[in-house]
């Protein structure tokens, strides 16, 4: 280009800059003031078509969306969005106010958010969850949003970049890692004073998948004591197997609140955990609602026992035992019961449970599974009858109890009163198959807990 065809180059006293986290500000050179604001004269023809006065509109799909109000009708305000489209919003309804600058401004840790309302918080997390970046910080506290598909963030390789970078106080995007290191810090620094990791958000938010993924986090980095990590890894697929379930938000929920104790020797090795599970949701056993499940092992245990063991649990398939087949849909898309099967064998082996104690198990689960098959005939306005023989005398066997003793405690209940014999009150149908199912929860969650 010659001399004369050039033109006066723009000059400004702004100057736009970066900050360490790559978030875009503006210098004035000559004031020294700063400004997130993209200042008028550096203002693009786009910008300047922005320049509105923009609030957040509530939105029935999306919660808020960026607007600018254009007037009214009737009892409506009327605004319109970044493309023109128009919304009607109840007058009266409270907007924040916006900032347009603010929305280019995405950040990896909330507290750096311009102001914090809900509608910027909300924007803030979607524009970093579409960009696959499920963690966001607020503080010292992680934010974590299902992303319902495996990224590439979780292996080993990862574990030992963040610990490096950790190590040297160097920037990193927010994770879960960050989260079990601070703890293992904290433990280190503070010569052994425990630490808490609360996990905590609405069914299949993710908390489990966390859960084990700062496990795995303390399981690399802390090392343990005669292998114990794989053991404490292991855990997880004989607590899920017993005490998971299909509902209609998740397929593998957590039907019990756990507390996970991690024990470290002096040299901050792993050497051991202990679980504590609470308010197992025994219901489940005995009742489904539609589109859920029972405990994901009467499953396992129907499609992946051998011909062998099925004939002396005397099972069938699934489909074929009431408690098991009430929601009628009992097929798990991607979960293969058969393998979980082998797997949770497996892995009860690892944890030193004996052939014998597995044994004993899959038979107190295959007898509440006849428990349940098993139905009763009124023949009196309080007395019943045991209908179905072949599941009584597969529950009383699998159960070790005396088949009279079982038929017994099903059909009547013993009323003792002071100074008199004890006499037996018969049941209805309904009052049997409700001592039937009482019976069947109290035999799970005891062998659960
Ligand atoms: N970080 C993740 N990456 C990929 N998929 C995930 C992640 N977290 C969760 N999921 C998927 O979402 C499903 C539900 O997550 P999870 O079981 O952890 O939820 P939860 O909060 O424990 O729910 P509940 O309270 O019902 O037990 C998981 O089975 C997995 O498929
Ligand atoms: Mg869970």
């Amino acid at each position: 280009m010659a001399w004369y065809q050039k033109k006066e180059e723009a000059y400004s006293v702004w100057t736009e800059l970066r900050t360490a986290d790559g978030l875009t500000y503006y210098y004035n050179t000559q004031t020294e003031e700063t400004t997130w604001d993209r200042p008028t004269e550096l203002q693009s023809e786009d910008d300047r078509s922005m320049a509105f006065d923009w609030v957040w509109a509530p939105h029935p799909e999306l919660m808020f969306i960026p607007a600018h109000v254009t007037g009214s009708r009737g009892k409506w305000t009327l605004v319109e969005d970044e493309r023109g489209d128009e919304h009607k919003v109840k007058t009266g309804t409270k907007m924040e106010p916006l900032k347009w600058s603010t929305l280019q401004r995405i950040t990896p840790d909330l507290v750096l958010l311009d102001v914090m309302n809900d509608p910027l918080i909300l924007h803030n997390l979607k524009k970093r969850f579409e960009d696959n970046k499920i963690y966001t910080q607020i503080g010292t506290i992680l934010i974590s949003i299902n992303p319902y598909q495996w990224l590439p963030m979780y292996t080993k390789k990862i574990v030992l970049d963040y610990q490096a970078k950790l190590r040297d106080y160097k920037d990193v995007e927010p994770h879960v890692y960050i989260v079990a290191d601070d703890a293992y810090k904290g433990l280190t620094f503070k010569a052994g004073e425990s630490q808490a990791i609360i996990i905590s958000g609405e069914s299949g938010s993710g908390k489990t998948e966390c859960t084990k993924q700062c496990l795995q986090y303390l399981a690399i980095i802390a090392g343990s004591v005669g292998g114990i990590e794989s053991k404490v890894l292991q855990s997880n697929p004989i607590l899920e197997g017993f005490g998971n379930a299909k509902t209609i938000r998740n397929n593998n929920s957590s039907r019990f609140g756990k507390y996970v104790e991690i024990y470290f020797t002096n040299n901050y090795e792993l050497c051991g955990a202990h679980t504590s599970n609470y308010l197992l949701e025994k219901i489940r056993v005995v009742h489904q609602t539609p589109g859920e499940r029972n405990f994901h092992f009467f499953y396992q245990l129907c499609a992946g026992a051998d011909a062998k063991l099925k004939e002396s649990l005397k099972l069938r398939s699934a489909e074929k035992h009431h408690y098991l087949n009430q929601s009628k849909d009992i097929h798990v898309e991607g979960m293969d019961d058969a393998a979980e099967f082998k797997e949770m064998h497996q892995a009860l082996g690892q944890l030193d449970f004996s052939a014998q104690d597995v044994k004993g198990m899959m038979e107190v689960v295959a007898g509440i599974i006849h428990l349940g098959d098993m139905d009763f005939n009124q023949v009196g306005e309080k007395q019943c009858t045991v209908k179905t023989k072949n599941a009584l005398t597969n529950a009383a066997r699998l159960l070790q109890v005396d088949q009279k003793v079982l038929t017994h405690g099903l059909l009547f209940r013993t009323l003792k009163m002071r100074g008199q014999k004890p006499i037996d009150v018969g049941f209805s149908k309904e009052e049997c198959q409700h001592s039937r199912d009482a019976l069947a929860k109290f035999m799970y969650s005891y062998m659960f807990d």
